[in-house]
């Protein structure tokens, strides 16, 4: 029956017509303060894939042309992007009746993690397991991380010659972190502590689970923008299901020590009904949120410093002042005290510059009520129904040269007062910043782990300094720029790593 061939085809073309014309023209009907919108030259895709391969670059671009808040078409999507940081409250505060942020991370968790579980509340969730990452239960993760981080670093026999080793910075930054935070938080062998055998053999598991979580680290971007190819999409699934594998429940039953965080969020899985097969799943999405960020940071932290020998020096002169016994090894009980290492304002600002040059999440939220948003210009924008609210501080605070002066230099002082204490006053159109660098997110998105992330990284970067000699193996090579497939989930990769030089100091 060849004859309806040609009317269907023709109803088909003129509904697709008519699905793009409302796509694409829905906008004409405006409400009245609406941000200006911006559909972008291609049908249906409109600004999606100039957002999704330069994020900074794209909205820095709209920015120019249209002001602080605005709205781009995305793959049939509308968002509308704020950038005045003086708002961001308005935001990030809102109850989730009217702006939610579940939506959004269910959706990044079925495309990433391949996870969807049942009455998932993030927000709930956040709330119970913040306690275990913070306060009273700090101590504990510092001192573990401490013991974790040594044997990683100073025991593994590879690393012990007082001959120089060539590896990337950012391999042995990322390394280094992910094993040493994977122990702490999922747990060590069993039996007795300070067994030889036994740490080693937490070198070798953790350094298995590292291997699979780049991996997976490699696919994630796409896999969220639903980019992938058939042959990737594979290989994340081959990959994913290793990592199910590596942290099934059998296994993680068989670790000691496991942190209280774990142990909550496995009973919490378990009290609202989750399989063992799903449970694993999900303690990976947890492995990529509580690893993917810090090892990253340490890297920029420590090309910055080995690129500016000022700042180098600054960092080292304050090691020696606050380690009272100044001698190898580094005194485990001064080394995971709380005070001491919140006695290192000069690594706090230096840390804080590299957060504010490399951090880059978004803060999203969906739209559920057409609904006023009053910025602090006292402007009033109608946001509506459907569409998806995006915060980029990267753009601003971090990089707005009327905050910082020339925003894309590091300075290692920036966050240090003349008298050595913390500088937290800075300005935009004279008005004092709340919000002047936003590495951790805000609101009911803030990071729970930044201060076990905080000690974690002093503790990384104090034994390196401690106990190994470090220097870039081609000094003159330029600092490299982003990987710009990853803006929006964090601390930014560079597109390329750098080699270091590197060896154990004679004691
Ligand atoms: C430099 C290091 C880090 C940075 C810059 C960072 C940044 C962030 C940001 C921006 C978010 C919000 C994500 C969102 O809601 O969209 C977040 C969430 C989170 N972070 Fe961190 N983080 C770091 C290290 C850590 C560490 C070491 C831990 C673990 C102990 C951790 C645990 C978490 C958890 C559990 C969440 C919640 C994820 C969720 O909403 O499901 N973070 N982090
Ligand atoms: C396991 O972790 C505990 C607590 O951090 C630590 O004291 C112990 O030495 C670790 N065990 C091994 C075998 O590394
Ligand atoms: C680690 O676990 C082992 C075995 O369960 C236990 O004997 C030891 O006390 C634990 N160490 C710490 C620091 O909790
Ligand atoms: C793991 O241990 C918990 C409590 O110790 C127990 O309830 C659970 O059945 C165990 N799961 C597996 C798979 O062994």
């Amino acid at each position: 029956m060849p004859l309806p061939a040609i009317p269907t085809a023709l109803a088909a073309a003129s509904v697709g017509a008519f699905l793009i014309y409302m796509v694409f023209f829905r906008r004409a009907k405006r409400f009245p303060n609406e941000p200006p919108v911006d559909m972008g030259m291609i049908p249906w895709l409109g600004h999606a894939l100039a957002f999704g391969k330069d994020a900074a670059t794209f909205l820095t671009k709209m920015k120019a042309k249209h002001g602080d808040i605005f709205t781009v078409h995305v793959a049939g999507k509308y968002v509308t992007v704020l950038l005045d940081p003086h708002s961001y409250d308005a935001v990030v505060w809102e109850s989730c009746g009217k702006l939610d942020f579940n939506e959004y991370a269910k959706i990044l968790m079925k495309r990433m993690f391949a996870v969807q579980l049942p009455n998932y509340d993030p927000a709930t969730e956040k709330a119970m397991m913040k306690v275990h990452l913070q306060n009273k239960n700090l101590p504990a993760l510092t001192k573990s991380m401490f013991s974790n981080l040594k044997n990683i670093l100073i025991e593994d026999p590879e690393r012990k010659h007082s001959t120089w080793k060539e590896e990337g910075l950012f391999q042995l930054s990322y390394s280094v972190m992910v094993r040493a935070g994977f122990l702490t938080l999922f747990g060590n062998d069993s039996a007795d502590c300070n067994d030889p055998k036994l740490r080693a053999q937490d070198r070798q598991f953790s350094a298995d689970i590292y291997k699979h979580f780049q991996q997976l680290d490699q696919f994630l971007m796409k896999a969220a923008r639903a980019m992938l190819s058939a042959e990737e999409t594979n290989d994340l699934d081959s990959v994913r299901k290793s990592l199910w594998g590596l942290l099934s429940i059998n296994k993680l039953n068989l670790t000691a020590n496991r942190s209280s965080w774990l142990e909550t969020y496995l009973k919490h899985l378990e009290s609202v009904g989750v399989e063992e097969d799903l449970q694993a799943k999900a303690v990976v999405v947890q492995l990529w949120a509580t690893q993917g960020n810090a090892g990253p940071a340490c890297f920029w932290l420590l090309l910055f410093l080995l690129k500016n020998p000022k700042a180098m020096a600054a960092v080292e002169k304050e090691l020696q002042e606050i380690f009272k016994n100044k001698a190898r090894p580094l005194d485990e009980k001064e080394a995971t005290c709380q005070e001491v290492l919140d006695s290192a304002h000069v690594f706090d600002s230096v840390f804080y510059e590299t957060l504010r040059l490399t951090a880059a999440p978004f803060i999203t939220r969906e739209v559920l009520k057409d609904m006023p948003l009053r910025l602090a210009n006292e402007k009033e924008y109608t946001l509506r129904k459907g569409d998806r609210l995006c915060l980029f501080p990267y753009l601003s605070p971090q990089m707005d040269p009327e905050i910082y002066e020339d925003p894309e230099k590091f300075e290692y002082d920036r966050f240090l007062k003349a008298d050595g204490s913390k500088k937290t006053e800075f300005f935009k159109g004279g008005k004092k910043l709340k919000h002047y660098n936003m590495p951790w997110g805000a609101g009911s998105n803030e990071c729970i782990g930044r201060f076990f992330a905080i000690n974690s990284i002093k503790q990384f970067v104090f034994i390196l300094l401690t106990y190994f000699e470090l220097e870039l193996k081609a000094p003159r090579q330029k600092i490299p720029s982003f990987d710009n497939s990853r803006y929006g989930f964090g601390i930014m990769q560079p597109a390329y790593d750098i080699t270091i030089r590197y060896r154990a100091k004679h004691s």
